[in-house]
């Protein structure tokens, strides 16, 4: 059976409007609890998929890749022909054995102890950022704060000069952020972007990001280094990856490295704005960062969902599945899962236990980026809170237009400085 939409017509999931003001939590609250596996219908070309809400369900979809395969699109609810599956394929969008051949390429390079040799340098980079900003007093913080920490890092295991990271950044927004006219120059649901079908998230920025991948492969095949770009070029110049899988390898890693911890950042900064008590308790415990640092995980869930297709049909909670039909499973929902997260509404940086879906709910895609993402998350309030003697917003806080990313892409804030 089919619940039907038309009993719920002012849910729309598949409208980043509908996220443009707040996330539309009351709607996940009323999914979870009466209809936590919907049927909702989307405009054409698309032709609807099943909204997953629960948190036991997003584990058991996630955790099944057999019955729930990556292969037929994994990122946006845009459905791809097989021509756009083939060419725009990352290892988000495969399934094992094959996706543990991709992952492994530079897995290590992501693991606890491959991140945590960085830990100092991540430090020394917070400060920096910081020595910059805070003696402003008043600025916009996702520029000036969230979004440098990642950027600088990822540079830095890319080894490409810190210079680029502005073009890295604009190429990442205008790629993940392709329902935003202000961050995008092709807006996916608005725009003609049927030119840019084959390329990643539709985006014209796609050809500029492999060019520069090209060009980093080059100097690496004249001159090979100890980094990650030199990990893909390896595995290209073994065959490992054709081309087209280094060009989306390399997309992946920039778009994902950058994006995400920023509005981690910028929600976690916000959350304890909203709640001064919880950042006193932080200021005055600093050792309670690291737990902290789960809860803002929880409370931004920066990535809204991802997506599956069934393999075949089946019974979900009574939803009848049929094989070839979308499976999205719903993160921001899932974190506020009143069945798992008691009083799930209240921002508590004491949480515990605090197993958030917010870098995938397990599964062979668990994020690859999950230590590093903690790490400058943890470090940048280490290094933050202690220099602020108050904070205040000094300005409408505006989102990211998307019903893929929780973004925020403006955040004025007034500080004095400890
Ligand atoms: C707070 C920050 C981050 C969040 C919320 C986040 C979220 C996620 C989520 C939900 C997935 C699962 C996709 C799926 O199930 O299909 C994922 C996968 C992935 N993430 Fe992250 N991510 C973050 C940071 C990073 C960073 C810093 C990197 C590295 C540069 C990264 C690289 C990746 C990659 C490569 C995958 C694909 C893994 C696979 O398919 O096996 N992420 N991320």
């Amino acid at each position: 059976m089919r619940w039907m939409a038309a009993e719920h017509p002012e849910i729309d999931l598949a409208n980043p409007d509908s996220f443009v003001h707040e996330v539309p939590y009351g709607w996940f609250d009323h999914l979870r609890s009466e209809h936590p596996v919907f049927w909702h219908p989307e405009r054409a070309p698309n032709q609807g998929f099943w909204a997953v809400t629960r948190y036991d369900d997003l584990t058991a979809i996630h955790m099944d890749w057999r019955t729930y395969s990556s292969e037929l699109g994994a990122v946006s609810l845009e459905e791809l022909d097989d021509e756009q599956l083939e060419i725009r394929k990352s290892m988000l969008e495969t399934d094992p054995p094959r996706h543990t051949e991709l992952r492994a390429i530079c897995s290590k390079r992501f693991s606890a102890r491959g991140v945590g040799k960085y830990e100092d340098w991540i430090r020394d980079v917070a400060r920096d950022v910081l020595d910059r900003a805070l003696p402003m007093g008043e600025f916009d913080f996702v520029p000036e704060i969230s979004r440098d920490l990642p950027i600088r890092f990822l540079c830095s295991i890319f080894t490409v000069p810190q210079e680029d990271a502005p073009q890295l950044i604009s190429w990442g927004d205008q790629m993940i952020a392709n329902q935003d006219p202000d961050l995008s120059r092709a807006v996916i649901d608005r725009d003609d972007t049927e030119a840019f079908r084959l390329l990643p998230f539709r985006s014209p920025a796609a050809y500029e990001v492999f060019d520069y991948a090209d060009r980093q492969r080059d100097l690496r095949l004249a001159d090979p280094r100890d980094d990650v770009i030199n990990a893909l070029t390896v595995a290209q110049s073994e065959g490992v990856l054709n081309e087209q899988e280094f060009h989306n390898y390399f997309g992946v890693l920039m778009i994902a490295g950058n994006e995400t911890t920023r509005h981690t950042i910028s929600h976690g900064m916000l959350a304890l704005m909203e709640h001064p008590e919880q950042l006193k308790l932080l200021q005055e415990e600093p050792d309670r960062i690291p737990r902290a640092t789960e809860e803002i995980l929880r409370w931004a869930t920066p990535v809204h969902h991802f997506r599956r297709t069934a393999t075949r049909d089946l019974e979900l909670r009574g939803a009848e599945i049929k094989r070839g039909d979308k499976v999205v499973t719903w993160y921001s929902s899932a974190n506020r899962d009143e069945e798992v997260f008691p009083e799930p509404y209240t921002f508590d940086v004491t949480r515990t236990p605090n197993d958030h879906v917010t870098f995938g709910p397990g599964g062979p895609h668990f994020c690859l980026g999950a230590h590093l993402a903690r790490l400058e998350t943890k470090i940048l309030f280490q290094e933050l809170l202690p220099r602020l003697k108050s904070i205040e917003l000094a300005g409408p806080v505006e989102r990211i237009r998307s019903d893929f990313v929780n973004g925020i892409k403006r955040m004025p804030v007034r500080i004095v400085a400890a």
